[in-house]
């Protein structure tokens, strides 16, 4: 049987939402779990009709909140895939905020969703292998498969460091950090 393929643009998906006065914290921005809410929901759309089953999330990278969100503003995330596994897929989301009376547009952020493609029977399934078409789809496939690339080397590494860390010298690990030790 034929390999099944489907083309980054096949699942580009955009959701635009008006930030209405109950999204907002008490400094009158927009909370970032509304924004983060928003950017699970564009990765499930596009990640889901790439792989043509339900996903989940696994994890969620680089979200940085580089600037605020004013209650009014429309909020558009634009989701592709950018990179596929075997089960899992990398769909990649800009933010960009538009004040709706001067027309201005600002990027809040680039996020990358990594989603897990389940079968009927709730284990992981095989997703669509990725057509790139032009070299920006070229560019995000490698991009995406250097960071999961550094992920897995890091994650080694950040088990190792939570294995070995010795509470008896904590006085010098900690001595220029802003904490006491006060033991009772
Ligand atoms: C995601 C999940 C299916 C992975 O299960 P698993 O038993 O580790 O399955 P596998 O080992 O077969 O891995 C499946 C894929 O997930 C990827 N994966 C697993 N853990 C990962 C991690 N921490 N980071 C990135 N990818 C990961 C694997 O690399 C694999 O991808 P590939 O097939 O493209 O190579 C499982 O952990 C799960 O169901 N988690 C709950 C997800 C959920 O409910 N999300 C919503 C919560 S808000």
């Amino acid at each position: 049987m034929e390999e099944q393929a489907r083309p980054v643009r096949y699942s580009q998906t955009t959701i635009t939402e008006l930030m209405i006065p109950s999204y907002a914290n008490f400094g009158g921005k927009i909370h970032g779990g509304i924004l983060l809410s928003l950017m699970d929901k564009v990765a499930y759309a596009t990640a889901s009709k790439h792989a043509g089953t339900y996903c989940v999330t696994v994890t969620v990278d680089k979200v940085e909140f580089l600037q605020p969100v004013e209650v009014g503003e429309l909020v558009s995330m634009h989701a592709s895939v950018n990179y596929v596994g075997r089960t899992s897929l990398v769909v990649g989301i800009r933010v960009e905020s538009q004040n709706v009376k001067t027309g201005k547009i600002k990027h809040t952020n680039s996020s990358f969703f990594t989603m897990v493609a389940k079968g009927d029977d709730d284990k992981p399934s095989v997703v669509p292998t990725l057509i790139l078409e032009n070299k920006e789809d070229v560019k995000r496939f490698i991009e995406a498969m250097r960071i999961k690339e550094i992920k897995n080397a890091m994650r080694v590494q950040m088990d190792d460091a939570h294995s070995h860390i010795e509470v008896e010298n904590a006085s010098e690990v900690l001595k220029d950090q802003r904490c006491k030790i006060e033991f009772s």
